[in-house]
């Protein structure tokens, strides 16, 4: 999809369709609508006293060959009320258009921002927006829908003098939205197209391409490195696990400066082991590589927006099975650190690959971590599919990924990890447990148990589970992945 900025007035668009948005309460008398209202001859007024042109989120009004415009249509999008309007909304709004318009066989349109939102954060917004919305799922469908597709977006309303900041935004958002359809690209694939093996090899191709190092230890080397917890999942799986590394360095990195460790679960596919999943649903597990392939995007666009930052992505991969190999319940295994793991539930298995996950991203000179990881079904229960769970250990640390994830318009929302909850996790038989004694907090104790090998390096923890996935597609959004988190931590460490 071709991606522009356009300063002609509205009136002088052509284009398929133009698009732009609408308040709630008689909103059409103001700003560039009433300039739009004028040029129509007071159509949009007289559809809004209808009650057919209400401003309510999402509501579509599909006008054909307005009078006094070149456009051939125009689309009228709801953007709910104005008080509580940002860039999360404009998000969808552009994306739900695109979609809209795709479907009945529109080729290019022109989206058109309102008076005041000519910035370089808005283009910005607007281009990741349009180039998620545009991805669909239907890679392994021979009946795609090959006549439906978007050839071009314009955005509109800008003047010459914020043309240069618009395209700048659109040159970021590019960068973004493609980078994050690549991880989505990577979750989609079932796990039979998507071994570690696989995984890996995609990793290092798109590092090779993007100008990124990287590094793929296999098994031997894994075991070499001690990384016992990684191999105890995967000892269950005749296919053996990767440990993906990519590392971006800045041309002049500053001496002292923060080096970012970014470590992501990539369970290819999470049968539960020998402490197995129901089978209903248990498809939808070839999602449990979603905070790996996040990680893998994220450096993706690192290199093209090259930030003056280093840092290092660490993915373990695995698949999770109950071969004959496989641990079993009782289990201690040593992880890459030393610590002991007593593995009460083999189906607890993102915590063990991120505990050698995090020790390695430190020993390669991790000063900041995150990780991100589709870690526990508790997180859909106390969040739904609503909010990311965000756990940190250092609240500075904290406060700038949630800054970070307001900016980009994800929803994320931080959980406790007092200290009592560390109790339940401390082991009988071994240093730790990898599921928490007694009832409840799933989500924290799962936290806590990465913690334990994060220890006093600032670190965050992402749990996706609920959120990586939409089950049902959205205005927005096709069904499937979604890419939740990589905008986010590509702000917070463009930031820095
Ligand atoms: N991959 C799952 C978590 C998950 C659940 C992701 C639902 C996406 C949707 C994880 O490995 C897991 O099985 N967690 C267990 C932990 C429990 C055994 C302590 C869970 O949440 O049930
Ligand atoms: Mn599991
Ligand atoms: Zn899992």
């Amino acid at each position: 999809m071709q991606i522009t900025l356009e300063t002609k007035p509205f009136a002088a668009l052509e284009t398929e369709a133009l698009v732009t948005y609408v308040f709630e309460n008689g909103d059409v008398s103001q700003g560039r609508i009433a300039e739009l209202d004028k040029l129509t001859g007071g159509l949009l007024g007289r559809l809004n006293n209808g009650g057919e042109l209400t401003g309510k989120n999402l509501e579509m009004t599909l006008l054909h060959v307005p009078a006094g415009l070149k456009a051939t249509r125009l689309l009228l999008v709801g953007a709910g009320k104005r008080d509580q309007f940002n860039s999360a909304t404009l998000r969808k709004i552009a994306g739900a258009a695109l979609r809209y318009l795709k479907t009945r066989s529109v080729r290019n349109f022109a989206f058109a921002v309102r008076e005041r939102d000519a910035t370089e954060e808005t283009a910005q917004a607007i281009t990741e927006a349009a180039i998620a919305a545009d991805f669909e799922t239907d890679k392994y469908k021979t009946d795609k829908k090959n006549d439906k597709f978007i050839e071009g977006m314009t955005i509109a309303g800008f003047s010459d003098a914020e043309k240069s900041a618009g395209d700048k935004g659109i040159t970021r958002g590019r960068i973004i939205g493609e980078a994050q359809n690549f991880t989505r690209e990577l979750v989609n694939e079932p796990s039979n197209k998507l071994t570690p093996r696989i995984l890996a090899e995609k990793a290092e191709a798109m590092a090779k391409e993007a100008g990124l190092a990287v590094e793929v230890l296999d098994e031997k080397k894994i075991a070499e490195l001690k990384m016992g917890a990684l191999l105890s999942v995967a000892q269950g799986s005749v296919e053996p696990p990767r440990m993906i590394v990519i590392t971006y360095t800045p041309a002049n990195p500053k001496p002292g400066a923060p080096v970012v460790g970014l470590v992501g679960k990539a369970v290819t596919f999470d049968t539960g082991g020998i402490s197995i999943k129901p089978a209903d649903g248990m498809e939808k597990m070839k999602y449990d590589m979603a905070g790996g392939a996040t990680m893998i995007g994220i450096v993706r666009a690192l290199a093209a927006l090259k930030p003056n930052v280093k840092v290092i992505c660490v993915v373990p991969s695995t698949e999770n099975m109950p071969g004959g190999r496989a641990q079993k319940p009782g289990d201690i295994q040593t992880a890459m650190s030393g610590k002991t793991i007593e593995v009460l539930n083999t189906d607890a298995e993102g915590r063990l690959i991120l505990a050698d996950g995090v020790h390695y991203a430190k020993q390669l000179g991790a000063t900041h971590l995150v990780d991100a990881a589709t870690l526990t079904g508790a997180i859909v229960v106390a969040l739904a599919n609503i909010n990311v769970g965000v756990f940190g250990s250092d609240q500075a640390w904290t406060d700038k990924l949630l800054a970070s994830a307001k900016a980009a318009g994800e929803k994320m929302w931080q959980l406790p990890m007092d200290d009592e909850y560390r109790e339940l996790i401390k082991g009988s038989f071994a240093d730790i447990q990898n599921i928490g004694s007694g009832k409840g907090g799933g989500s924290i104790t799962g936290a806590w148990f990465i913690r334990e090998f994060a220890g006093d390096t600032p670190w965050i923890h992402l749990d996706i589970a609920g959120t990586a996935w939409n089950d049902e597609a959205k205005p927005w959004l096709a069904k499937g992945p979604t890419g939740v988190g990589l905008r986010t931590l590509v702000h917070l460490i463009t930031s820095l």
